[in-house]
């Protein structure tokens, strides 16, 4: 049998994307191999977010011209963001001339006519930026385990002026809503325990369509279907998250109290730079809006009285809320980052990955005035990553002594008779157990905290 072999970077957009790729290359006849030196076709499915992801990338491509140069049948494709951009096909074509073909996110299917092609003269080396189809609705060889992610939006409208994911996703397109429901529900009868939403903006769903659905809609639609599972969604943005979307959450037990809601930066003037569109009080005050409805549902275990386990789980914020921080943008200075420090102890997130702000070109980030030096961007980020993971390590302490529900997702191979899994806020759990029960939901005991990863002891097997 032929095999394949994908290269995944960037985000779960790009993971559930591969998927995608697995699926078509394994409907022409091939399987997976981890091995490079054994594949038939190597597939590098990129990410343009960053600097950094992209000279990673680029680096990686051009190692594969050795293993081309032995066995020249090897075809090369590259797919994903980093080749929606404006120029950069050409530019890898030009740079790796060893590559078979470079192509666009929504044309994944091209690669059946790659795999056919006996040779690799330049003339089959196709490149497509459209944005027709979107894969949808074709094979999708899942890898992720007791979670399956499924598309609801595509592209993004908001052009935040750090960001090139507009430039390369295209507009918002909604999948339809039928289409979604079908989708998760066959996923579910296959006994998928988790779902997980994706679009780089899952509170723009429906804007697009005329049909009057969005997100909450959407949401609410999911929440009705029954049975024991997990649905999940990324990612959030503030401007556009409404108490309708956190009523819904709050209705329907299956739909998990965590929310990944970006906020970038805690300073007003450096929000309105980046055209975020929100304030910092706005953001707050949505915060607040979010802990009032959701508090955790894992905490219920622990309380007799419903009422006093919100109270308490309010009060200790113990619904999720996970951002993204960027330190850097051109133009912020001391008072504006110290803005964000100071967002951060306010909010208390659970988690934000903290990322030195990259100038992309093409978007209007590149030509702004006062571009902040790297020996300061990098104090900064230090800085974030420092105070996250206290806040981090004492939220986790917070669980300590307390009862939690989680979905069983893997094996932990470290230990002996260790398994993990996540509590409906997204906090990974491991413990003991004599028997395999992943799939299964169960309650765990949390003994002890380490940083973000908690250590507890089964108290019920299934549900
Ligand atoms: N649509 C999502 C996130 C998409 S990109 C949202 O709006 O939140 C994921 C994260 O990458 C962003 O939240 C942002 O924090 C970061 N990011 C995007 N462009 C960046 C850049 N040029 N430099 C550094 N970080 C960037
Ligand atoms: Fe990028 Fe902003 Fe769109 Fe997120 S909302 S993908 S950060 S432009
Ligand atoms: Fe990267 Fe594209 Fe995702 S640029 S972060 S893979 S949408």
């Amino acid at each position: 049998m032929k095999k394949y072999l994908i290269h995944t970077y960037g985000c779960q957009m790009n993971v559930h994307e591969s998927e995608k790729i697995a699926g078509i290359l394994r409907d022409e006849g091939f399987e997976a191999t981890a091995r490079e030196t054994d594949a038939d076709i190597i597939v590098f499915n990129t990410c343009c977010i960053r600097e950094t992801a992209e000279a990673k990338i680029m680096g990686h491509i051009g190692q594969i011209k050795k293993i081309k140069k032995a066995r020249p049948e090897l075809k090369v494709a590259v797919c994903g963001c980093m080749s929606q951009q404006e120029g950069a096909a050409q530019l890898i074509l030009d740079k790796f001339p060893f590559v078979d073909a470079v192509l666009g996110t929504a044309n994944l299917h091209l690669l059946k006519e790659v795999v056919a092609k006996a040779d690799n003269t330049s003339k089959n080396r196709f490149f497509n930026r459209d944005f027709l189809g979107d894969n949808d609705n074709r094979p999708v060889f899942r890898t992720s385990g007791t979670n399956a992610w499924v598309n609801i939006i595509y592209g993004c409208n908001n052009f935040c002026t750090y960001c090139i994911v507009p430039y390369v996703r295209g507009r918002e397109r909604s999948r339809p809503a039928k289409d979604i429901i079908s989708e998760v529900n066959a996923l579910l009868d296959e006994g998928y325990k988790e779902i997980t939403l994706l679009g780089q903006n899952v509170d723009s769903y429906g804007n697009d369509l005329k049909d009057g659905s969005n997100f909450a809609s959407l949401l609410g639609e999911l929440g009705k279907i029954g049975g024991k599972h997990r649905i999940r969604f990324m990612t959030s943005h503030p401007k556009d998250f409404n108490q309708s979307v956190a009523e819904v959450i709050e209705k329907y037990p299956s739909l998990c109290h965590n929310i990944h809601l970006p906020v970038q930066s805690g300073s007003n003037s450096v929000l309105k730079r980046m055209n975020r569109r929100y304030t910092r009080e706005q953001y707050l005050e949505l915060v607040r809006t979010i802990r009032t409805h959701l508090p955790d549902v894992g905490l219920r275990h622990t309380a007799e009285d419903i009422e006093a386990c919100y109270a308490l789980a309010r009060q200790e914020g113990f619904t999720h809320i996970n951002a993204d921080l960027i330190a850097g943008l051109p133009g912020e200075t001391e008072e504006d980052f110290n803005d964000t420090l100071s967002l951060m102890e306010e909010v208390r997130f659970s988690s934000a990955f903290c990322f030195v702000y990259s100038r992309r070109k093409g978007t209007p980030g590149y030509s702004m005035e006062n571009q902040v030096p790297r020996e300061v961007k990098t104090e900064r980020i230090k800085k974030l990553i420092a105070l996250q993971n206290r806040i981090t390590k004492e939220i986790s302490k917070e669980h300590e002594g307390k009862v939690f529900e989680i979905l069983v997702e893997d094996k932990n191979e470290k230990f002996e008779n260790t398994y993990c899994g996540r509590t409906d806020g997204g906090r990974l759990v491991n413990f003991k157990s004599p028997t395999d029960i992943v799939g299964q939901f169960v309650n765990v005991k949390i003994k002890t905290s380490r940083s973000a990863t908690l250590w507890g002891d089964l108290i019920t097997e299934e549900k």
